[in-house]
Parts: C-alpha cells; sequence; structure tokens
C-alpha cells in the first residue's frame, strides 16, 4: 500500500468478487471496427455478452470517454465502468494511453471513495502509469470554496487489478508514481493559488515548509540582499510591486552525486505587463506565470525524496510585475547579476530579466548543465499551441529534454535558436535591448537568455538548454484525462525522468 497526500493504491491479483468497491473500471479501445473490449479478469460469458452491448450502449473506446453500467454479479463493484483508451495501435497500449485512462476515470468519478482498475497490464511500468494518472486524476483544489455542497469528493482508494501483483519490482515502481503524482499536484497548486495569496515571500515559505523533512538547503535571498549582491533583473521587475521580490535557492547534494545540474525557474507570481501593462483579456490567467519556478522547486524535491545520487539546485525567480510609481520604466537600464547591462523597451518582457539573474548565478557554481523553465512567450502558444511546449538550446541536453519527455508522456518539441535574431536584440545606449525581432518571438527570447549562460570548469559554455512552457503550464479549457483546468503542473515529470535518465548514463 502507497498513499500520497490524498490517494491510496492498493494491489490484487484473482477473483474480483473479493473486492468490495464502488466501481470496477475496464478498459476499451477504439479499433479499426469498432470498440475492444480489453482484457479484463471479468468472467468469458460477462465479457462476450459486454462485447455485444457496447455499441448499442454507445461506447466507442475513445480516450476520455467514461461510461457506467450497473455492477456485475460476478464482482464486487457497485458499478462497472467502460473506460476508453482510445485508439489502439498494432502493440501494446501505451503507458501513456492507460496514464490518461486511468486518470480520466478517476477524475470523472469523483464522489466515489473506492475504485478499482481493472485495465490490461503485462508490465511493471504500466501498473505504474495506471497509479500515476489516478493520482493525478483524483486531483482538485478546492481549499478556497466555502463550502463542500454540490461539489464531489475526490476518490480516495484505488486498487489496481494485475496478474502481476507479486512482481519484486512493483513496491518500488509504485513508491515513484506516487512521489512523481504529489509533486506535480504540489506545482498545480502553486499555481492555482491566486496571487492575493501567493506572491514571493509567500512563494518562498511555501518553498521553506515544502523542503520539510528533505535533505534539501532552502536559501531565501530577501530584496535588501538581492540590491546588495546586484540581482538587477529580479530587482528592476520587483520594483513595482508593494511585494517586494525574492531569489529562492534549493539545494539537493547528496555526497554520492554522480553530476551536478542547475534548474532555473521564472517565478512572476503575477504579469500584469509593468507600465507596458497587458490589455484585461491578457491578464486572466498571469497568476500561472510563476509555473515554472513551481515545476523547478517541486523537481528538486521529488529527486530528493527519490534520493537520486545527482546534485541538483533549483534557482526560483520569483517577482510580481506590476505598474506604479515605483515601477521601471521602458528605456530604463538594468545592471543584471555579473555586470550586463539591459535596456528595458517592454516591461511586460519581464522574464527574460528575471531569468538572467537566475542563469547567470547557476553559471557561477558551474554545474555539468543548465535547465530552465519558463512560461516565457505569448509566441510560445502561437508556435505549438495549447499542450506542447518548446525546448531551445544545447542540441544534445535537448534531444535528452525530449527522450525525457517522451518517456513521462508529456508534449515538448525542439525549436532551433537562429544566429541571426541577436543584432536584433542590440541597444543604442546598453549591452542589449529585452525585446528584439517579433517574428519568431519565442526563439528571440531563448536567443536573449543564452548570453548569460556562463562557462564550465573546461572554459566552454555551460551546456543548456530553456523550456518555454507557456502553452501546456496553463489549461484555460476544459479537463482532459488526467490533465485538470488551470495549473497542470507541466515540466515536473520531464525534470524529474530527465535526472533518472542522466543517473542511467552516468552509472
Ligand atoms: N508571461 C508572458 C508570456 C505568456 C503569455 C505566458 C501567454 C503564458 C501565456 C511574458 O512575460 C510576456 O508577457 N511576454 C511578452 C513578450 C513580448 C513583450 C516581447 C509576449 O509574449 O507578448
Ligand atoms: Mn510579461
Ligand atoms: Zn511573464
Amino acid at each position: 500500500m502507497v498513499t500520497t497526500q490524498d490517494i491510496t493504491f492498493n494491489v490484487i491479483a484473482g477473483n474480483l468478487l473479493k473486492t468490495a468497491a464502488d466501481a470496477l473500471v475496464v478498459g476499451v479501445g477504439k479499433g479499426a471496427d469498432g470498440p475492444v473490449l480489453l482484457d479484463s479478469p471479468l468472467p468469458a460469458d460477462a465479457v462476450a455478452s459486454l462485447a455485444a452491448s457496447l455499441e448499442g450502449l454507445g461506447v466507442t473506446g475513445a480516450a476520455d470517454q467514461v461510461v457506467r453500467v450497473p455492477g456485475l454479479a460476478e464482482t464486487g463493484a457497485k458499478v462497472l465502468v467502460l473506460a476508453g483508451v482510445g485508439k489502439l495501435g498494432n502493440g501494446e497500449i501505451t503507458e501513456e494511453a492507460l496514464r490518461r485512462a486511468a486518470g480520466s476515470a478517476v477524475r470523472q468519478l469523483a464522489g466515489l471513495a473506492h475504485v478499482v482498475m481493472a485495465l490490461p497490464t503485462t508490465s511493471v511500468a504500466q501498473i505504474a502509469a495506471i497509479a500515476e494518472g489516478a493520482a493525478l486524476g483524483a486531483y482538485q483544489f478546492d481549499s478556497l470554496h466555502s463550502s463542500k455542497d454540490g461539489r464531489k469528493a475526490p476518490v480516495a482508494t484505488v486498487t489496481i487489478h494485475t496478474s502481476l501483483s507479486k512482481a519484486p519490482e512493483l513496491a518500488t515502481a509504485l513508491e515513484r508514481a506516487s512521489v512523481v503524482a504529489a509533486a506535480v499536484n504540489a506545482t498545480r497548486t502553486l499555481v492555482n493559488e491566486p496571487p492575493s495569496r501567493l506572491y514571493p515571500a509567500t512563494f518562498a515559505d511555501a518553498a521553506r515548509d515544502l523542503a520539510k523533512g528533505l535533505p534539501v538547503k532552502v536559501t531565501v535571498l530577501d530584496e535588501k540582499r538581492l540590491e546588495k549582491e546586484g540581482y538587477g533583473g529580479i530587482m528592476g521587475v520587483g520594483q513595482g510591486s508593494a511585494r517586494p521580490p525574492r531569489l529562492v535557492k534549493v539545494e539537493y547534494a547528496p555526497a554520492k552525486a554522480l553530476v551536478s545540474l542547475a534548474f532555473v525557474g521564472k517565478g512572476i507570481t503575477f504579469d500584469s505587463g509593468g507600465i507596458s501593462i497587458k490589455p484585461g483579456a491578457g491578464m486572466i490567467t498571469m497568476k500561472c506565470d510563476m509555473a515554472g519556478a513551481a515545476a523547478v522547486l517541486n523537481a528538486v524535491l521529488a529527486v530528493a525524496r527519490l534520493g537520486l545520487p545527482v546534485k541538483v539546485t533549483g534557482w526560483l525567480c520569483i517577482a510580481e510585475n506590476m505598474p506604479s510609481g515605483t515601477a521601471i520604466r521602458p528605456s530604463d537600464v538594468l545592471t543584471m547579476f555579473g555586470g550586463k547591462t539591459v535596456e528595458v523597451l517592454n516591461t511586460d518582457a519581464e522574464g527574460r530579466l528575471v531569468m538572467a539573474d537566475g542563469l547567470a548565478a547557476a553559471s557561477l557554481e558551474q554545474p555539468d548543465a543548465i535547465l530552465d523553465v519558463a512560461t516565457l512567450t505569448g509566441a510560445q502558444v502561437l508556435a505549438l499551441g495549447h499542450r506542447t511546449a518548446a525546448v531551445m538550446g544545447d542540441e544534445g541536453v535537448s534531444a535528452a529534454i525530449k527522450a525525457a519527455a517522451d518517456r513521462a508522456g508529456e508534449l515538448i518539441w525542439p525549436m532551433p535558436l537562429p544566429e541571426e535574431l541577436r543584432p536584433s536584440l542590440d541597444s543604442t545606449v546598453a549591452d542589449m535591448a529585452n525585446i528584439g525581432e517579433r517574428m519568431g518571438g519565442m526563439m528571440t527570447a531563448a536567443v536573449f537568455l543564452q548570453e548569460f549562460v556562463g562557462a564550465g570548469k573546461d572554459g566552454a559554455t555551460i551546456p543548456w538548454a530553456h523550456l518555454d512552457i507557456a502553452g501546456p503550464a496553463f489549461n484555460e479549457s476544459g479537463a482532459y484525462g488526467y490533465t485538470p483546468k488551470q495549473g497542470t503542473g507541466y515540466a515536473v515529470r520531464t525534470l524529474i525522468a530527465y535526472v533518472e535518465d542522466v543517473v542511467s548514463r552516468a552509472a
């Protein structure tokens, strides 16, 4: 049995009659000639009659479809649920299809307490994907409703039915699934918190709280220290707000570390645009502008919880971007950490200003690689839509990120860093301007960030990749699969998978 913050997993094999539950979930795939009932522990006559009624029930096998029918006498579950896993390919059902089906079912079955999952499994990885999906699908952000009336409580217990219940690696795999899902869910909650509650000081407090009990050192640089140590980007962006900025350093440094990594996250707790103010509609989702920092924080904590032999340092660059009499103006010049000067031509291009300080500070420690995660540009959403992030930078690191994301079940696509964009960032009065070529603006922003990545131990530029997660960090439309509305927790799973891959390559 493994328990996360709000879900308990059991694993069983054999007779379904013995398990009393509110619902039993079996899978249906979308085959070439209609719906296909997937392998399940249901008795043969029940399978035959169900298979014959699928079309009549309107069951298609499409992803996210959840159809409830009365429970069968042969099982201890009150309701039988036919959950779609989507199009069937030639081979096995993918881990991601199982993760989504389990997540979608658990999400849509909110209000029931105990659900048995009898999706087909032939590997421990598939069981773990089902557990991860279920824990992600059970997520709810409900701390701000004044009453529970009319709201359905999340599923509390999930029993996974599988013939592999005695596999020796199962306990570790379920523990990992539970740690990963809890990290994603904690990220969602930080993003969902309104900016009246989550602002730089309280975000830093949350980092300290979440790290409690883990072998992780959290250092918070307040505005006095940021000023004294020359963090001009973070201070500049934060100076228009009544709530001063923070830089939070989260270090996990196990003695057995094989490699050292730095993660840098954009933590704008609200992006109004500043003096270059956003139109009203464009501001509505801007509490999500700290999603990169939230993902970095929870990924580092998850790596620590999993005890992976890698040193990981998270740098959370936190500020609130507000217009006011003390705010930066277009044409102000900031001196960034490390001494480079930047002319601010648009105060809404604030993410790159705080990230520049974070990248420069992270570089001083000469890690083996730097990853940064930021809801950096609207152009990212224009280029790749709402569900796919972009990765830019060192080709090797980008390819490793793409591979990690594929394994984790997150969508990401590599984009170039065209050299010719650099002159568009030239400034007449300073080393650089904070805006440049508008076409391909996602890449212009990345070219800006690249200037702040320093040299490593060998004198060469530290291998670096930039993840622009402006699209997938926040779900403005309806819930799907294991993804809720609002904060998605995007990038946490990719970062953890990347660290695991680094470990297997180094070992
Ligand atoms: N936080 C925004 C980017 C964003 C947009 C994130 C939509 C999520 C969804 C960022 O700070 C921003 O405002 N970028 C500007 C840059 C421009 C002024 C060069 C943009 O993309 O419009
Ligand atoms: Mn902005
Ligand atoms: Zn922003």
